[in-house]
This record gives C-alpha cells, structure tokens and sequence, in this order.
C-alpha cells in the first residue's frame, strides 16, 4: 500500500464539522471498509419507524456488465430473494428466487437454458417473461399448478449501462420508463469511477436530504445554506443549485442539478466547473438496509488535461459528503411528526411529493407530517 493510500482521509475543503471528527483519523482504507461495514446494535426497523414499506418505482440492480449472457446471480432486495439472468438472446429476466418444486434458491447453482432459468437441483426450467415451467426433463407431464403463471416476473428495463427493475409491492406494471443520460454512454466520457456503501437507514429519509437546506451548513461544512430552485414533476423532482466556484481558471458558475425519476433514479450532474455525471445507485435491501453505489463519468478530455485535479476532486468531494451524511443515517428514526422551523428547506412538502410512490394499501411513508 502507497503512503497516498494510507494517509488520513480528512482534507482542508471541510471546515471542522462534528460528524467529520469521527471520520478523519480514519486511512483512505479503513474509511472505504467503515462505508460498507456492519452496524451492531441497530435498534429495530420497527423502533425506528422505517416498517414503512417500499416505494414503487424502477430501481438499480446490477450494471450491465456485471451480467453475461448465459449468467446467473442472485440478488436480495426488497426484503426478498431473488434470482437474475442474461439469455442466449441477450436479454435480462429475474424471478423470485425460491423453486416452486421444492424450493431451492435458484441464485445459487442455477443454470441459463437458452433463455429459461434452469433449477440446480432437479433441474427444472422456468421462463422469465410468462413466470411458469416450460420443461422438466425428467418428467412426461409438467403440474398444472406450474404450468401456468407461478412466479413474480420483474419488468427489467437497460439503460446507461445499468439493469433496472420495476418494484411494486401489489406487482402493477411500470407507470412510466427509466430515464436515459447520453452521457453515460458516449465513448468521449470516462468508465465508471465508483464508490460503495451500506446505509443503515431508509431511502425516504436519503432522499429527504436534498431539500434538507439547513443541514449543509452543519454537516458538510459549506459556508451558506445553499439556495435550491426546486422543480416538482409527475414522477420526478429537480433541484439546481447555482453558485460560484473557484478553479484553476478562477471564478466560474457553478450549476449542480440534481434529478430524480422515482424514487429509485437520481443522477446529478455539475456544470461549470469540470463537467461531471454521477448516477447515485440507491436500491433498498432491508427496510433499514440500502446498497449505495455512486457512478461517476466525466469528459476524457477533462479527466486527464490541466483539470484532472479538479475532476478527481469534485468526486473526492460528494463522496465525503456521503460519508458525512451516513453518521446520521444510519443511527435516525423516521420522525413521522416533525418539527419544523422557518429556516429549514420544503421538508414537509417533500414528504407529501414522496407519497405519491407508496401503493394505497402499502404503509403511508408517514405521510401525515404533510
Ligand atoms: S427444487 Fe428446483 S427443480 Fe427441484
Ligand atoms: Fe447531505
């Protein structure tokens, strides 16, 4: 390991914040192991308000690449396990893990049959579009009880080198389609640089951050609470943050427009500075449990001329902020009454915006702070 690696992970763009003393001392390689490890002694979901349930929507599961044709991986998420696979033809289904046979977790050992799902243990072949048996080798006659439809299906879209899937807990149909950002694509922009986490809290409450204006002062350190303008969608919300931001080219204006499409879609990108996309991969595990993983792209061109060091800092930078925020995540409670006061950002119509993606029947997502 490089002293680079090993020197502390605090730096002088974060004025002395509380949640930064619990971090700083930390190497650069306890602080990426501190993102992704457990938390002993969690109270329960249920102490925490987070028994909520989950918003519907079109959530990341694994990059594209990450999944060949003919692989199998399982997955949990959504409280649920559940196994994915890419046919001969190219395409990604995932079912609910557990064989209707005699329940073997399919994830695990599974094998792809052209383009069915087959079974490790006795071999039985599932299609991942009509959810049923199509083939049993050993057998002359399929049960009728698997012959037709007997397994939940997840619409599965691709799009900015991701998979993703359409969660709704009463199992509707997409009401509306991923978004996708050239930029994530473009031969002229950079791989993916990635940072991992494990939070140990609630997407409701993540997301809430955003519009959280008074928080950036205390925890992240900025001088001013920043001014957002606010867009509020059918599905989706934005805000833009305008303000000036020194470079080694002096004073520019700095635009950072942060986008979502569902709860399960956000992206961010900066202007004006070095241009910067980040998708912010945020898919729920346990209701107090969510797998973070933030996909940076910038232009080549920037990345490695005179503005390398800018482009590596501005990622350096919301990854920080994202440590910052997780000291308080993963140890909060939803507070379902808040109290607000007239400094702090739209909370409470957020909150009634968010509403919008609990199913009727579902839990409310607190819903009556709005
Ligand atoms: S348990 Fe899956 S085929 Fe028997
Ligand atoms: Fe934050």
């Amino acid at each position: 390991m490089s002293d680079q690696e090993n020197k502390p992970a605090g730096d002088a763009r974060t004025p002395p914040v509380a949640v930064w003393q619990v971090l700083e001392k930390m190497t650069k390689d306890e602080l990426k192991d501190w993102r992704v490890a457990p938390l002993d002694n969690r109270p329960s979901v249920e102490e925490r308000n987070l028994d909520i349930g989950y918003p519907f929507g079109w959530y990341p599961m694994l990059l594209s690449n990450e999944l060949a044709v003919g692989e199998v991986k399982p997955l949990r998420y959504f409280s649920q396990e559940l196994a994915i696979w890419r046919g001969e033809d190219g395409e990604v289904r995932m079912v609910d893990a557990y064989c209707k046979h005699l329940g073997a977790h399919m994830g695990h050992g599974g094998k792809v049959h052209g383009n069915l799902l087959e079974c490790p243990f006795h071999a039985w072949r599932y299609d991942g579009n009509e959810g049923n048996v199509k083939e049993i080798p050993y057998a002359r006659a399929i049960p009728p009880q698997v012959k037709r439809k007997c397994k939940d299906v997840w619409p599965i879209q691709e799009a900015n080198q991701i998979i993703w899937a359409w969660y709704h807990p009463n199992g509707d149909a997409p009401l509306y389609d991923v978004v996708a950002l050239p930029e994530a694509t473009d031969a002229e922009w950079t791989e993916f640089d990635e940072c991992t986490w494990k939070i140990w809290g609630s997407l409701q409450n993540m997301g809430e951050n955003g519009v959280d204006f008074a928080h950036f002062k205390y925890i992240h350190g900025t001088a001013t609470m920043p001014e957002s303008e606010l867009e509020w969608g059918e599905w989706g919300r934005k805000g833009i943050v305008r303000a000036k931001m020194g470079t080694p080219q002096g004073e520019v204006d700095g635009v950072i427009t942060a986008t979502s499409n569902g709860p399960g879609q956000n992206w961010v990108r900066f202007e004006g500075i070095c241009e910067t996309l980040l998708i912010a991969c945020i898919t729920p595990v346990e209701q107090d449990q969510l797998h973070v993983r933030y996909f940076y792209t910038q232009p080549k061109s920037q990345k490695e001329g005179p503005m390398a060091g800018l482009a590596k800092a501005i990622i350096a930078d919301v990854n920080k902020q994202l440590d910052q925020d997780k000291v308080v995540w993963d140890r909060m409670i939803f507070e379902p009454n808040p109290i607000i006061c007239d400094g702090d950002g739209p909370i409470p119509k957020y909150r009634q915006f968010y509403s919008r993606y609990y199913a009727e029947d579902s839990a409310s997502g607190g819903n009556e702070a709005a």
